[in-house]
């Protein structure tokens, strides 16, 4: 494959919403002040229930935090409301009006659901200007663009970006170099450079030092408000110190949600995940 099929096949996986065209997201409806419903939902993998009658509802503006042993359900459940897996059956709604189901993976990113998979898929033979410029580009939904040189406003955007995820003194630096949580952080900033109103993080922290993951749990809790997140996380310490709420899926369902507090203290929770873990 060469290069340039290469940078063509992973930016579109950064593909949202032309912010540069002046292009606006479309409306959300939150008038009940809730982003994401997810009703009823089920996904079966050769008979095998992944997800089995999933009820969820995220608040607009939150930072909501995905629990639960490996294989709950977890990945694949952003893997539906991004559209890259098909339910069997059930409802996913962006705000009221919006039926995510019938969408495709380009549309569902163009209506600013961002997701963050859990590995980073920087380009390392790239600076960190240079992947969150293709990042950028890959906006426009044309590589023919890559070479086109950026606006001011652009720019602007860049630079706000780097300053977000703590690495605008790295900014001509190869990712390749980058520390694992820093190569983390460049990942989200791909992702922030298309605005997304709800971003899907899985397993931000797995590998990262205690410091890193420190500085993670300030970054994602300084994007939530005026955006909406959602983390998947096994790291209860991490876990602990950003979650307002918490849900704990259990085979493809919700066993508890509630505060860091009261899912800890619930017998079943403790019997199926955190007894394991602690
Ligand atoms: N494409 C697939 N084909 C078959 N089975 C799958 C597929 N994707 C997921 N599964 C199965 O569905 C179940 C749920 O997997 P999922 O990846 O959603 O779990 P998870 O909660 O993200 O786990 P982890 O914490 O390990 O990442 C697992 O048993 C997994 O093996
Ligand atoms: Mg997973």
């Amino acid at each position: 494959m060469t290069m340039l099929e290469n940078v063509k096949r992973t930016v579109r996986r950064y593909q949202t919403w032309p912010l540069s065209t002046g292009e606006k997201q479309p409306a959300i409806d939150i008038s009940h002040q809730v982003l994401l419903y997810v009703e009823g939902l089920s996904v079966s993998f050769d008979g095998f229930k992944a997800l089995n009658d999933l009820n969820l509802y995220i608040n607009d503006g939150e930072l909501r935090c995905l629990i639960g042993a490996n294989g709950a359900g977890k990945t694949t459940l952003m893997d539906v409301i991004t559209g890259k897996t098909h339910p069997d059956s059930g409802a996913v709604y962006f705000g009221q009006t919006i039926d995510l189901l019938g969408k495709t993976e380009a549309q569902i990113a163009q209506l600013g659901i961002g997701r963050k998979f859990q590995k980073p898929t920087v380009f390392e033979e790239q600076t960190v200007f240079a992947n969150l410029e293709l990042a950028m580009k890959a906006n426009k939904g044309i590589v023919s663009t890559l070479l086109a040189r950026l606006s001011p406003s652009e720019l602007d955007w860049i630079s706000e970006v780097l300053d977000t995820i703590g690495l605008k003194s790295h900014y001509q630096m190869l990712a390749g170099a980058l520390s694992h949580g820093q190569k983390q952080w460049l990942e989200i900033g791909m992702l922030l450079i298309a605005d997304p109103r709800l971003m899907l993080v899985d397993e931000p922290v797995a590998g990262m030092t205690a410091q890193e993951t420190e500085r993670t749990a300030e970054l994602l809790t300084s994007l939530a408000g005026e955006r909406t997140v959602v983390v998947v996380e096994h790291d209860m310490e991490f876990v602990r110190s950003i979650a307002k709420t918490v849900t704990v899926l259990h085979q493809g369902s919700v066993l508890a949600e509630g505060s860091m507090s009261d899912v800890q203290s619930d017998p079943a929770v403790i019997e199926v995940y955190l007894g394991e873990e602690q």
